[in-house]
């Protein structure tokens, strides 16, 4: 039996995280180890979307929030910023036959009228083609970041309580929630960063509240579905207490 199926066979198939958020980092730093451009690294960064999402289907994780560009990545130089906004729309395309076979729905989280008409219409034309799928969701987060998605959400319920439609009194943690991009997905249960770097990077800051985060050294590219299947054994010998005691989980008060 190889080593993947041998760490597959010690999940605990009943407690296989929901949610599994992940910030895929390391893509230019891959790239410099080998002598590459950055953007080779971001191509090479595809295969391992490629890896996630169908280990993810294969384990039964019912949803897959991946941040693929933030809104904070605009500031970076132009040419990057174009082969990513490239490869997005490539590997949407080249992706969707799979997707399709896989019954994977393509969900869209971010400010999408940001991305260039040409990989948006890409996009577009992916999510509306999976829209009938039930099996794994993949939340794809373009020019996504938290603090844009909260300030949407507070606009939204300040132009309604403006309109008179809303008591502000009556705003609760809920209403806020179904305000985000996220609006009802669960929160994610697991959220894993690859490439060294222990932060957040501006990304789900309401959703992971309660989540379980997993920093790994392991740069994107080379961040393999052993290493995927650690992250979940690790939150799997995790104890979840949401504040209360270690003696009231165990007893499931
Ligand atoms: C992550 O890899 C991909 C994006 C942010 C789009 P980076 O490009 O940030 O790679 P490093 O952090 O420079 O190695
Ligand atoms: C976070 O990575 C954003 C994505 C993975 C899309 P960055 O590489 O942009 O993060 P910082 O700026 O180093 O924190
Ligand atoms: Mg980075």
């Amino acid at each position: 039996m190889d080593q993947l199926q041998k760490k597959i066979d010690l999940l605990d198939k009943d407690r296989i995280p929901v949610h599994v958020a992940m910030i895929m980092d390391g893509n230019g730093r891959w790239a410099k180890k080998q002598g590459f451009n950055r953007s080779d690294g971001h191509a090479e960064g595809v295969s391992t979307v490629h890896r996630v999402t169908q280990m993810s289907s294969d384990l039964g994780v019912k949803y897959l929030t991946l941040y693929a560009f933030s809104t904070e990545n605009w500031n970076r130089p132009t040419d990057e910023v174009a082969t990513l906004m490239y490869l997005i729309g490539w590997a949407i395309e080249r992706e969707l036959p799979e997707l399709l076979r896989n019954n994977v729905r393509i969900h869209l989280l971010g400010d999408i009228e940001r991305i260039p008409e040409e990989p948006r219409q890409r996009l577009f034309y992916a999510r509306d083609a999976t829209a009938h799928c039930t099996g794994l969701q993949l939340n794809m987060c373009l020019s996504y970041s938290s603090r844009w998605e909260i300030t949407e959400a507070a606009r939204r319920l300040a132009r309604r309580a403006a309109a008179g439609e809303l008591d502000p009194e009556n705003i609760s943690e809920e209403m806020l929630a179904d305000n985000l991009t996220t609006a009802g997905i669960p929160d994610p249960d697991l959220l894993i960063r690859t490439g060294g770097e222990e932060r957040i990077s501006n990304y789900l800051l309401w959703q992971i509240a309660y989540s379980e985060l997993y920093f790994t050294p392991v740069l994107w590219p080379d961040f393999t579905n052993e290493e995927y299947v650690d992250a979940i054994l690790d939150y799997q010998n995790r104890e979840r207490r949401f504040g209360k005691t270690s003696e009231q989980v165990q007893n499931n008060e």
